[in-house]
Order: structure tokens, then sequence, then C-alpha cells
């Protein structure tokens, strides 16, 4: 291969990977912030980046003039020695300190206004499992999974526990990353302009579904947010007779129980996720399904196949081995916890 080809090649693999992270639609884009805490990070990442790049095309382009200016030809002589120069010494020493200095104390302030507590939060306690996340509501007393709801145009402070291992919340364009640690308890605080649908996912590897652990960020206005808290309040509508009262009748008296609460009934299992109001969300199992009747039926014939899981721990939903008479029951019975 002929040395043009060669650098060709080179040059035209980074590429096509540079390219291939390019998407139209792009959900979890931290560069278009979609609340006043990603906003904060976004107006630190900027200049630091044009900063870094900056610096990047002077030392770079430095060092390219450097290598083709002063290669080594036949007959030219040894080109002129800096070193021991004290004014470029002290030159390229004070700039770079200058630089950091301004840098650090940009990035400290941040991280000391993103930490404060805002007045007027709404509070949600995050408990992160593997491999699903929980929401509690302690002043409303709502508890949900995977979807969480809030009101635009108010700071949402999230506390974050960890049930088993290391997981990590991130919601990009609402606000920053925050490692969620068994045993401790950190705070993050996430804030909506307008009302969307905005995805995110666990971010730091727990286990064989970590990629699995997704989760949604529901902003609705205000009053939105209220009737949902009102919906999410009410214990389960009991199920009509018929199929579903069978399905309930399994759910409650079966080992579905033992894991899931549903409130108004006996199932009062905290393993899994409270599925008082399953059919009010748009997924399920770890935010990666969209919950429709399919999906549903496919999960319960047999949730390992679905979602990796790591059932000789104990961990995630077994394959219960249900007949399909019980899975239609079952989900008929799902379906109404709207
Ligand atoms: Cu939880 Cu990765």
């Amino acid at each position: 291969m002929s040395p043009g080809r060669r650098l060709g090649l080179h040059l035209a693999v980074p590429l096509l990977l540079l390219l291939a992270s390019c998407a139209p639609n792009a959900p979890q884009d931290t560069l278009r912030p979609a609340g006043p805490i990603a906003r904060t990070i976004m107006d630190l990442f900027w200049p630091v980046f044009w900063i870094a790049v900056a610096i990047f095309i002077l030392v770079e382009g430095g060092i390219l003039f450097a290598v083709i200016r002063f290669r080594e030809r036949r007959g030219t002589p040894m080109p002129k020695q800096v070193h021991g120069n004290v004014r470029l010494e002290i030159a390229w020493t004070v700039v770079p300190a200058l630089l950091l200095t301004g840098v650090a104390i940009a990035t400290v302030s941040t991280i000391i206004a993103l930490a404060r507590e805002p007045k007027g939060a709404l509070e949600v306690t995050v408990t992160a499992h593997q491999w699903w996340w929980e929401y509690q509501y302690p002043e409303q007393g709502v508890v949900t999974a995977n979807e969480l709801h809030i009101p635009t145009g108010r700071p949402v402070l999230l506390t974050l526990e960890s049930k088993d291992v290391i997981h990590a919340f991130w919601a990009p364009k609402l606000g920053g990353k925050q490692d969620v640690i068994p045993g401790r308890v950190n705070k993050l605080t996430i804030e909506a302009d307008a009302p969307g649908t905005y995805l995110g996912q666990c971010v730091e590897f727990c286990g064989l579904s970590h990629a699995n652990m997704r989760l949604r960020v529901v902003a609705q206005t205000p009053e939105d947010f209220a009737r949902w808290v009102e919906e999410q309040k009410q214990p389960a509508a009991p199920a009509p007779s018929g199929p579903p009262a069978t399905g309930e009748d399994l759910f409650v008296n079966g080992a579905c129980a033992g894991c899931h609460t549903v409130a108004g009934t006996t199932a009062q299992g905290r393993v899994g996720p409270n599925l008082t109001h399953l059919a009010s969300r748009q997924t399920f199992a770890g935010a990666i399904f969209d919950l429709n009747r399919q999906n549903l039926m496919d999960w319960l014939r047999d949730p390992p196949a679905m979602k990796p899981m790591q059932p000789e721990q104990g961990i995630g939903m077994p394959n219960l081995n249900l007949t399909e008479d019980e899975i239609e029951a079952l989900v008929a019975y799902l379906e109404t916890l709207r």
C-alpha cells in the first residue's frame, strides 16, 4: 500500500467512527439542555471546551509546524535551539497556570451552585434496584417506578439511594449525573422548562442488565402533575367480575404478590416495582418495553428472555412457567391498573 493510501485509510476510519456518532434524533443529547440546571452545566462546558480547542490547535499546530519545518534534510544546518530561554519558559508556565485557575474558579463555583438545595423544590426519593428505578414522593404519598413525573418550572430535589450495588442516575437534558451508592445518600436537582418526556438511564455498570436500566422523566404542567398525583394516590380500582377477577386472584394469591404491591389489595411485596397504576405508564421492565398487551404477554411468558436476569442471586423477575390462560388473565388484570 502506498504511503498516501495508508494515510487516507488512517484518516477515513476515525472520520467514519465520528460520523457514526451523529444522529438526527438524539433524545439524550446533553448539548441541548431543557432546564435551568442542565443549562448551568452547559454554561460551564462551552467556555472550557473552546479554551481546550484553542490550546489543542495551538499546541498541535506548533508541533506539526516544527516537525515539517525543521525535519532533517541533507545539507540543512542544525536549527537554532531555544532550550533555556527564560522568557519563553516563564510565558508557558504562567499562561497555562492562569487559564487553569480561571477554569477552576468557574468549575468550583458551578459545583457549589448546583449542590445548593433549592427552595420550594419537589422532593422525590429515588431508589435504584438491579435493574429498575423506584420513585417515592413522601409528601404526596405516591410510589411509582421507572417513569418519574415532575412538574415544569419547579426544581425537583432527588434523594438517591441504592438497594444493592452502585448505579448512577442521569437524565441528560434536565441535569447532571449522580452516582447512587449503597449505604450513602446523594442529592441531585433536576428541572424541566417545558412539558415532555425526557429519556435517561443508569450510567454505572451494575450487572447483567445494566443496559436495560433505563428511565424517563415525564414533565407536566403543574396542573397536569397535580392531576397525576391525585390518580396515583388512589388504590387500585377493584377488578370487575370475569377474566380480570381471575387475574386479580392469580396476582394477589399467587407468586406476584410476593414481590409487587397493588395498593388496595393484599399484594404488598416490595422487591419489584409497585404496580398499582402500571397501566398509566408508557413502558415497563426498566423502561425498556412499550407497555402494551403483546409485550406484557411476552414478558410474563419468559421474563429472563426479554431482560437478562441473575436468577441464581435472586435478582430479577423469574420465569413463573405460567400457562397461556394464566398469562391472558394476568395481563387482562394488569390492564385494569390505570
Ligand atoms: Cu443500574 Cu447500571
